[in-house]
């Protein structure tokens, strides 16, 4: 029995056009009586589908959530997107730090620490990413990596209600290679102790952590399972309905 209830985020990352809301639809169709009594499901697709897509999950009660935003409040920053604009397209949640906006736009810590606290300032849940290449994991800096990443990128002051955290190895993202159930329990716990130790026992006792890398529905059993894995973002396969849903099934 788990004591949070568990949260399965899609991240569409850059896929979705008009036509793809058939999928939030279809996702919101499979949402039943029992996975909503369980599961908390978001679906994060790529920002021009952020206000369709709510309007889309309207009676749902699923949520939406931006993939990434400003550290700017508003003004000339031609291209950017505020946690103000994702929260008034009906988003609840934004993730930052994914590590394709680590690798690709060079995002520090203090960037995605940045973006984390402009989106709670907006009300919205920051989903902070964190993981470790395979060089680190072959290093055995796992951990060591994780632990600074997460001093480096979690606001003070989060709280149950104003935080997720997703733990995304960046050798399991797209590949379909996934960690052992051991290495994800090692991890998991370690990232709740650090996140004791930044926040305090009790807000980092509810702290939702996803885990995140070629989750499919074939291995989501066993890694839903883990210990403090509260749910999982998910990337190629929450554009699957079927999958999405055979996943957040997993978390019951
Ligand atoms: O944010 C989710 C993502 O990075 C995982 O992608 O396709 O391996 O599930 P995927």
């Amino acid at each position: 029995t788990r004591s949070i209830r568990p949260l399965v985020a899609g991240n569409w990352k850059m896929n979705g056009l008009k036509a793809d809301l058939a999928i939030a639809v279809e996702v919101a169709k499979g949402y039943d009586a029992g996975l909503k009594a369980a599961v908390d499901l978001a679906i994060c697709p790529p920002s021009t589908l952020l206000y369709p897509a709510t309007a889309a999950l309207i009676g749902s009660r699923i949520a939406t959530g931006g993939q990434d935003c400003s550290v700017q409040v508003s003004g000339a920053f031609t291209g950017e997107v505020a946690a103000a604009m994702l929260a008034d397209s009906g988003a609840a949640f934004a993730i930052v730090g994914h590590s394709e906006r680590r690798t690709l736009h060079g995002e520090s810590n203090a960037t995605v620490k940045a973006k984390a606290e402009a989106a709670q300032k907006a009300l919205l849940v920051p989903i902070v990413c964190v993981g470790e290449t395979k060089d680190e994991r072959e290093a055995g800096k796992a951990l060591a990596i994780v632990k600074k990443q997460l001093r480096g990128s979690v606001p003070e002051g989060s709280t149950a209600a104003t935080l997720v955290v997703a733990y995304e190895p960046v050798w399991a993202i797209g590949t379909g290679l996934t960690p052992t159930a051991a290495d994800v329990a090692e991890m998991h716990e370690a990232i709740r102790a650090e996140l004791g130790r930044l926040l305090g026992k009790a807000a980092a006792a509810g702290v939702r952590l996803l885990y995140g890398g070629s989750v499919k529905p074939s291995n989501a059993a066993e890694l839903m399972n883990v210990a403090h894995v509260d749910g999982a973002l998910v990337g190629g396969a929450s554009l699957k309905p079927d999958e999405f849903l055979a996943i957040a099934r997993a978390c019951v």
